[in-house]
């Protein structure tokens, strides 16, 4: 697998993935477009050697700098290549200088977990944030040496 900067090349192959992972609340290809290509972003994928493998990009993620603070948009693995380290490895490759902010599901258990365990701590509550009602935990990890 190659990790490495995304760029407008990538655009199907996340909007594929984003459609599998995210269904109804996946981004459109013009929101794929400006979260890859868009300012203050650090957008990655991991894909197959070229040619290889049934899908063109199996990972990515996606960070936006605000001021002195970095938010998580976006990670995402594919079903069949999870709990490899891919996330984590992603996660640390779009920055750790900075504190990081993201927010999720508090029903995404998995996401939930991958976070705590990458050190983010719960700062924050926003009741039936998201389309399904769920809310959103907002959360925090500081900057990592
Ligand atoms: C959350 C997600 C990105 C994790 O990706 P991943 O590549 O499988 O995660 P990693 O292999 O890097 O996991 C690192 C650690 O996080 C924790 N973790 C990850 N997935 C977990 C799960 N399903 N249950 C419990 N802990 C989990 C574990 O501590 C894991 O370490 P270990 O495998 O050595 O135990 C993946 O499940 C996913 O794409 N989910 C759908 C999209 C999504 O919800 N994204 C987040 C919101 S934008």
């Amino acid at each position: 697998m190659i990790l490495r900067p995304a760029t407008a090349g990538d655009v199907r192959g996340v909007r594929a993935l984003e459609r599998l992972l995210f269904g109804a609340d996946a981004w459109s290809a013009a929101s794929v477009r400006e979260e890859l290509t868009g300012p203050r972003r650090t957008a990655l994928v991991v894909c197959p050697p070229a040619g290889q493998g049934p899908v063109a990009v199996v990972a990515y993620v996606v960070t936006a700098a605000a001021g002195d603070v970095v938010d998580l948009h976006r990670v995402g693995v594919h079903p069949d290549h999870r709990r490899r380290g891919l996330a984590r490895r992603l996660l640390r490759e779009a920055g750790t200088g900075e504190p990081m902010m993201l927010e999720v599901s508090a029903r995404n258990d998995a996401a939930c977990a991958f976070y705590a365990a990458e050190g983010f701590v719960p700062v924050g509550h926003r009741p039936g944030y998201y389309r399904d009602g769920s809310d959103a935990l907002v959360m925090r990890r500081s900057a990592r040496a």
